[in-house]
């Protein structure tokens, strides 16, 4: 399959797979579970284009506050069970539901890249608190 442009995985249809049981189809997160996806924190979350990837490779834990929640859960990483390909597409059809549109398509070599570099769910949360100060 690898190469076959034809088989394009579909960010859409794994978004509802791998994610939607705790974010939501939409992205708007479960009150108590897992956070909302969108809202105003994602300029600058988006804007730092790693920061997406490290989390669905890495996972996040720690203390998280999103629309005014707070978050104690933990994301899984996802680099075991998902592939570069898979995951690109998962990434770039979440950024369409942040609104963020005109954002340059994820790659699958983008995850390839981050995936060999270290990284755990903790490393994850003070990146967060790096772009976001918080
Ligand atoms: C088992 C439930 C669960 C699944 C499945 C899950 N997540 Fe998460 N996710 C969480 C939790 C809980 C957090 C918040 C972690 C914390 O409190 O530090 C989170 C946080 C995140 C964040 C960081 C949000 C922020 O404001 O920084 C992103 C991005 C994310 N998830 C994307 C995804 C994607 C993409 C998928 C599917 C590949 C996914 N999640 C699947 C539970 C889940």
């Amino acid at each position: 399959m690898a190469g076959s442009a034809a088989l394009a995985a579909d960010g859409q249809a794994l978004f509802k797979q791998h994610c939607a049981v705790c974010h939501q189809e939409t992205a708007t997160g479960t009150v108590g579970l897992a956070p909302s996806l969108q809202g105003e924190h994602w300029q600058r979350l988006g804007a730092e284009r790693a920061y997406l990837p490290t989390v669905m490779l890495k996972g996040l834990a720690g203390m998280i506050k999103v629309g005014g929640q707070p978050f104690v859960g933990s994301m899984p990483p996802f680099a075991p069970q998902l592939g570069d390909e898979d995951l690109a597409a998962i990434a770039t059809h979440l950024r369409g539901l942040q609104g963020a549109k005109e954002a340059k398509p994820y790659a699958a070599d983008e995850f390839t890249a981050l995936r060999g570099a270290p990284g755990d769910p903790a490393r994850s949360r003070a990146l967060r608190k790096q772009i976001l100060g918080e």
